[in-house]
């Protein structure tokens, strides 16, 4: 079983967003995707509204999932940590207790040639065509994810 933790600020807009389309893209017999904030504050919320609608226009339903936050153990858990933008990245890589854990932490879009920016911008005080701009980009980041890690 290979196991990937999408990480992001609140856990209600990005890493939920990534968590469901990886997940739809990978067979659920080997791999286990996951997702959490890096702060606490939508602990046990669902998603942003518009995070699940535009989930559900693209035939992926992540309705079920509730935020948490990300404690260390899951640098034990997880084989691969992707985060949006490089506050997360700097939040995650404050908790690592070794190489290991580090290695293991990646800027989501960092392999993904035709991105101008490294980040995964922050929608949640854009609009809906933010959250559009966002699941786009996600689903070409999993896509080339999953391409990686099958034939890793
Ligand atoms: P996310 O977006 O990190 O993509 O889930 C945010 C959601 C909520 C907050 C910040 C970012 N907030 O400050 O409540």
């Amino acid at each position: 079983m290979t196991s990937i933790l999408m990480v992001c600020l609140g856990n209600i807009c990005r890493s939920p967003l990534a968590h469901g389309i990886l997940e739809s893209k990978l067979d659920a017999d080997n791999f286990y995707v996951d997702c959490a904030g890096t702060a606490d504050y939508h602990v046990n919320h669902s998603p942003d509204h518009r995070s699940i609608r535009v989930a559900s226009e693209n035939g992926i339903d992540i309705s079920n999932q509730r935020g948490r936050q990300f404690n260390v153990s899951d640098f034990d858990s997880f084989d691969h940590i992707f985060v949006m933008d490089e506050s997360n990245y700097d939040d995650v890589i404050k908790l690592a207790r070794n190489k290991n854990d580090i290695n293991k932490v990646k800027l989501i879009l960092d392999n993904i040639p035709s991105e101008n920016s490294k980040v995964v911008p922050d929608p949640y005080h854009g609009d809906y065509s933010d959250f559009r701009k966002v699941f786009k980009t996600l689903n070409e980041a999993c896509d080339l994810i999953v391409e990686q890690i099958q034939h890793s």
